[in-house]
């Protein structure tokens, strides 16, 4: 670890670097920036060593790191860094109630950029305040991971618009309060980004940006511990490349390579690319397959502490050259490896794929033990940090939950995935559900789930057998995974065309270069026919939108729906979940029942008023309550 003598050397040295590069620069931006440096360098430094100590020199690249981002703040725009102080001074600004997140592929939901402009106020209508498009960037044409694959961080993809129509969406957004969030893919890139090009063309500088191997004898030593993503893809983490014959580490697709961060070079680039996003006034970077990005042998290379500190260094330039910048932490594993990956000087916004996933697994079997486990041990982070909730994704459904916690309530955690794969792909008797498999493993059983949520929930199922009972139920299930996200903190993100219910889309298994990725079920074109006539309340769509609607209303109204923690509340009923939120006086009990029967609770609360239906209610006793009801209900002080 760096010692004291050589941290302060090294300060010195950078101090004075900057003092040369920086020297026509006004007084005043001099002083803000090497204040900013000041605050964050010891971290850089900290963390820069300990992934870099073996490199003679290794504290030339933390120079190199701090003066680079200083050319990226001194192009900051005005009301750019006017954003940074103010986001400095109140630093969890998005720890609120009136925060609410909304998610969609720019293509399939408004065409392009300039579409997305024109749908604000739809976005408006339904209270949005922060909006993650899915990847923009440049792409190979055909296969490209739904834009997983990137070819340019600075280039729009073509058919979506240009950096100047992103640049312009930004300033739009932000007079209309709603945060951009957009996708940082830095555990790889594309085959064709200029760095993999040059690569494939021999340029040992950027060969090392890769993992090359002249045959399979390493890659089969890595291969022995790792985990396959996509192994109906393709089986294993690395492919032979036409161009080289060589084998290239490639986790997901075959086109999409990982960077080798052992190289800080990589670092430094990708650090540059960040500070270019920012720039263009993007609020929050959704930085990507996050455990992937160190690999050590005789490990899954997944999760390993020099995960953490890479995230941690760009975090440190970030709040040097771009405070207002968040970072969202997309990590689909173990909940404790989930959690690790969140603090202010980490991520300080997460997906929180366990509660997603236990949300599902009640609705299937009806009872709440599991998610209660799961949210007694694996909910809580630090106060200055948020989960974003999430009902759907893009992707998959993997059923991350703890074995430990399955195991300690007397749930076998491989027999009930299995039970849960089989119940959301209707391979089960009474299942109301039409998901698709996504990726089977053959050696070890392995399986996700695909579908939208109306899917999964029933609904098509119900209109198919034009059934009103089961649509109801099934609109019901719809609004109740919402409600849990909406109430239970940090967060709430929609994922657009869940507002109206919208269904599987079979069309992908006609496309070729879609047809072996089951995700495309659902990753629908948005209907906007639909969605006028659900804004006037007709059809089933406008059942859902209006009840979705009105609920994350009363959310923007209720403070104690933005705050983190939540202390369970005993219902007495194993089909009925509680739990209490609280704000200052304000305290809010939230019960949801997860059975589509009647059920009867007992609590020894107090008298307060449910924010669904105003009505007073008595929590001090037995209430029953209706098949897939919740009650929000507000405590008299
Ligand atoms: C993330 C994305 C997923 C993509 C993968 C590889 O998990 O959400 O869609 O396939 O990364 O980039
Ligand atoms: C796995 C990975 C996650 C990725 C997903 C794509 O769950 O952990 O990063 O997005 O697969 O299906």
């Amino acid at each position: 670890m760096i010692d004291d003598k050589a941290l302060s050397r090294t300060k010195r040295r950078i101090h004075s670097a900057l003092e040369k590069q920086f020297s026509d620069w006004k007084k005043e931006d001099f002083l803000l920036y090497t204040a900013r440096v000041e605050r964050n360098l010891e971290r850089l430094l900290y963390h820069l060593d300990s992934l870099y100590n073996n490199q003679p020199d290794w504290y030339l690249f933390a120079e190199k790191m701090v003066i680079e981002a200083g050319k990226s703040w001194s192009k900051r725009t005005t009301v750019l860094r006017a954003v940074d102080i103010e986001r400095e001074q109140s630093p969890t600004w998005f720890k609120s109630h009136e925060m609410v997140g909304a998610v969609c592929y720019v293509d399939l939901f408004a065409k392009n950029l300039n579409g997305i402009k024109e749908k604000i106020p739809y976005f408006k209508e339904l209270g949005i305040t922060y909006l993650h498009l899915m990847p923009i960037f440049e792409r190979p044409k055909g296969e490209n991971d739904g834009g997983y694959a990137v070819s340019s961080y600075r280039e729009v993809d073509r058919a979506l618009g240009k950096m100047s129509e992103l640049k312009q969406l930004t300033k739009v957004l932000r007079k209309e309060g709603i945060s951009l969030v957009l996708d940082f893919i830095n555990n790889h890139t594309s085959d064709e980004h200029k760095w993999a090009k040059e690569a494939k063309n021999g340029d040992e500088f950027y060969k090392d940006f890769y993992f090359f191997f002249p045959d399979q004898n390493i890659p089969n030593q890595y291969e022995n511990n790792l985990r396959e993503i996509f192994p109906e893809i393709r089986r294993g983490n690395f492919h032979k490349n036409k161009d080289t014959e060589e084998w290239v580490w490639s986790t997901f697709h075959n086109y999409q390579w990982d960077l080798n961060y052992k190289n800080p070079e990589v670092l430094i680039a990708i650090s540059q690319e960040m500070l270019f996003l920012a720039n263009q006034g993007v609020d929050v970077l959704r930085l990507d397959a996050v455990p992937f990005t160190w690999k050590r042998m005789g490990t899954d290379c997944e999760n390993q502490p020099e995960a953490h500190s890479l995230i941690k260094a760009l975090n440190a330039v970030a709040r040097m050259a771009a405070p207002a910048l968040l970072f969202k932490s997309e990590a689909i594993v173990h909940p404790d490896e989930v959690a690790k990956y969140v603090s202010h000087e980490e991520c300080q916004i997460s997906y929180n794929p366990t509660t997603m996933a236990m949300i599902w697994e009640s609705l299937a079997t009806r009872e709440v033990k599991l998610l209660k486990e799961s949210l007694k041990n694996r909910f809580h982070i630090p106060a200055d940090c948020a989960w974003v909730n999430y009902v759907r994704s893009h992707d998959d459904i993997g059923w991350t939950f703890s074995d430990e916690d399955a195991n300690s309530i007397g749930i076998y955690p491989a027999g009930h995935r299995f039970f849960l794969n089989h119940f959301y792909t209707n391979d089960f008797t009474g299942s109301f559900s039409n998901g698709k498999p996504f990726q089977y493993n053959p050696t070890n059983g392995d399986l996700r789930v695909c579908g939208t949520t109306a899917s999964l929930a029933g609904l098509e199922q119900a209109i198919d057998l034009n059934d009103e009972g089961r649509i109801n139920d099934a609109v019901n299930r719809i609004i109740l995974l919402y409600s849990v996200a909406l109430t239970i903190g940090g967060i709430p993100l929609l994922y657009l065309g869940d507002e109206l219910g919208l269904m599987n889309d079979y069309s992908f298994e006609k496309d070729s270069s879609k047809k072996e990725d089951t995700r495309w079920v659902h990753r629908y074109s948005m209907d906007w026919e639909k969605a006028k006539s659900a804004q006037k309340g007709d059809g089933i769509a406008g059942r859902i939108y209006q009840e979705m609607k009105r609920r994350i209303w009363i959310r923007k109204n209720t403070p104690a729906f933005g705050s983190g923690d939540i202390e369970l509340a005993e219902t007495n009923n194993r089909h009925v979940l509680g739990y209490l939120k609280k704000h200052g006086d304000e305290k809010i009990v939230v019960i949801h029942n997860f059975s589509e029967q009647q059920q009867e609770i007992r609590c020894w609360l107090s008298i307060g008023v449910d924010l669904l239906t105003k009505y007073q209610v008595d929590l001090n006793g037995v209430i029953t309550l209706d098949g897939y009801q919740s009650l929000w209900v507000k405590l008299d002080e």
